[in-house]
């Protein structure tokens, strides 16, 4: 039975009691209400497998079926199906603690493109491909924090297979790092390294050129050893766990322009974790995709944002490095990242912050009739219109025809409409 270290528990403000903690092999699930986060990646769970499940059963009847393939198209769907049937199986062992909470939870604040594979290559980066990336890393925090970094509590949010976070741990003897994200299967991957065991994993190329890096098997180990007083927790940035001020430092790598909230709530969740005195690293670009450009902020008005929410930046340096590089590697990036540490000079005050409108999660609410639904329903009522049309007779002409005379428009403009929704079904189904 897994149990919680005493000195992770003493920092927590949830759960209140040890026997409220759930686990999945040793790693503890700390959430405000974890059966929505269970739900959601146990779904998540048997999308990722049956990917894999669904690509080999694919390629198994390609293989089957009457098509002649040369020798090499024959290999390469054999190591193909090799691979995604390696993978299942690997997958379903490090995952099967996953399971689905009993009752059906609305209220999850995991945005839904959070899958358990977004950042899988970050996992070969961290554990499988021979990179400096991992040792670059650390030599360009070291040049913001300096050599003589002596934080005796770190935090680390969003630390991924948690690579960054270990190697801070040990080359600077951090008596107490705890690595916080919300996706298991990082998790689990970092929690494998930690205690030393090999994970087999294949790596699929999205353009490989040769028959040689279609997919390649990785074994992935952590050569770093055990590490004391580290502690991986499955966690929500947007609602940590912890009581207030119990770290001296919190780094945040490659993590404040992916998360779903604006800066200025992740720099207060942070000055919350701090005394004052306490640091904050960072490490990333500043790619924010938010729908308010307002919120899409360069380093300036977020050093302004920092200063609102208490915190003076003491040293900074923005460099450009490649990033997920690696041998066969397509997606490698060139990417400008941001690095700074800033000191904590006062409190701030933590708004709340919830993803979710609240008549989603209180399914009892109406829906208000906002300007974005009244658009919506105009689309979908137009596809359900065209799709119950089609009664395997009528043509594109006709249906624009018919839809001219139903809805109003110009015959050019539903023709253009029809052609485009049909298309993009088509082009749909024939994407992997
Ligand atoms: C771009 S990745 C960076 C991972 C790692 N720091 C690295 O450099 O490889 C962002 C990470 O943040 C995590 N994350 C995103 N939103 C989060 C949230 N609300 N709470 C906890 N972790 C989150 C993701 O699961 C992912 O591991």
């Amino acid at each position: 039975m897994a149990s919680i270290d005493p000195n992770l528990f003493s920092l927590l403000k949830f759960p209140k009691n040890e026997s409220d903690v759930f686990y999945t092999g040793r790693l503890p699930w700390l959430f405000k209400d974890v059966d929505y986060y269970k739900t959601y990646w146990h779904n998540k769970k048997n999308e990722f497998l049956n990917f894999h499940k669904t690509s080999s059963q694919n390629i198994d009847a390609e293989l089957k079926s009457k098509k002649l393939f040369s020798v090499t198209t024959r290999q390469r769907l054999e190591v193909l199906k090799k691979a995604h049937d390696a993978n299942y199986l690997t997958l379903s062992n490090l995952l099967q603690s996953l399971q689905a909470a009993a009752a059906n939870p609305f209220e999850v604040s995991v945005p839904s493109h959070q899958s358990l594979h977004l950042y899988r290559k970050n996992i070969f980066r961290d554990w499988g491909w021979e990179t400096s990336e991992n040792r670059q890393a650390v030599e360009l925090l070291t040049e913001v924090i300096g050599v003589n970094w002596t934080p005796s509590r770190v935090c680390v949010l969003g630390s991924g297979a948690s690579r960054l976070a270990m190697d801070l741990h040990k080359e600077f003897r951090v008596p107490m790092t705890v690595a916080v994200d919300f996706n298991p299967l990082l998790l689990l991957v970092a929690e494998e390294m930690l205690s030393g065991a090999t994970i087999s994993l294949w790596d699929f190329n999205v353009a490989p050129v040769e028959l040689s890096s279609v997919t390649q098997e990785y074994k992935l180990r952590s050569e770093l050893g055990s590490l004391e007083g580290f502690h991986l927790v499955c966690a929500d940035v947007t609602e940590l766990p912890f009581k207030e001020h119990q770290f001296d430092a919190v780094v945040t790598p490659w993590l404040i322009d992916i998360l779903p909230f604006n800066f200025k709530l992740l720099a207060q969740r942070v000055n919350s974790q701090l005394d004052i005195g306490g640091q904050w690293i960072n490490f990333g670009p500043l790619g924010f995709s938010n729908r308010n450009e307002s919120e899409n902020l360069t380093r300036t008005e977020l050093t302004e944002q920092m200063q609102d929410c208490g915190f003076e930046v003491e040293s900074e340096k923005i460099t450009s490095i490649r990033y997920l590089t690696a041998k066969n590697e397509v997606n490698s990036r060139n990417e400008t990242v941001y690095l700074f540490k800033a000191r904590k000079i006062k409190h701030a005050t933590v708004e709340p912050y919830s993803f979710l409108p609240e008549w989603l999660s209180d399914t009892s609410k109406s829906i208000p009739l906002s300007d974005d639904i009244k658009r919506h329903q105009q689309l979908v009522r137009f596809q359900a219109d065209l799709f119950h049309s089609i009664d395997g007779k009528l043509s594109a002409n006709q249906l624009a025809q018919l839809f001219a005379q139903h809805y109003k428009m110009p015959p050019e403009t539903a023709l253009v409409m029809v052609v485009n929704v049909l298309r993009q079904l088509e082009e749909s189904l024939k994407r992997k």
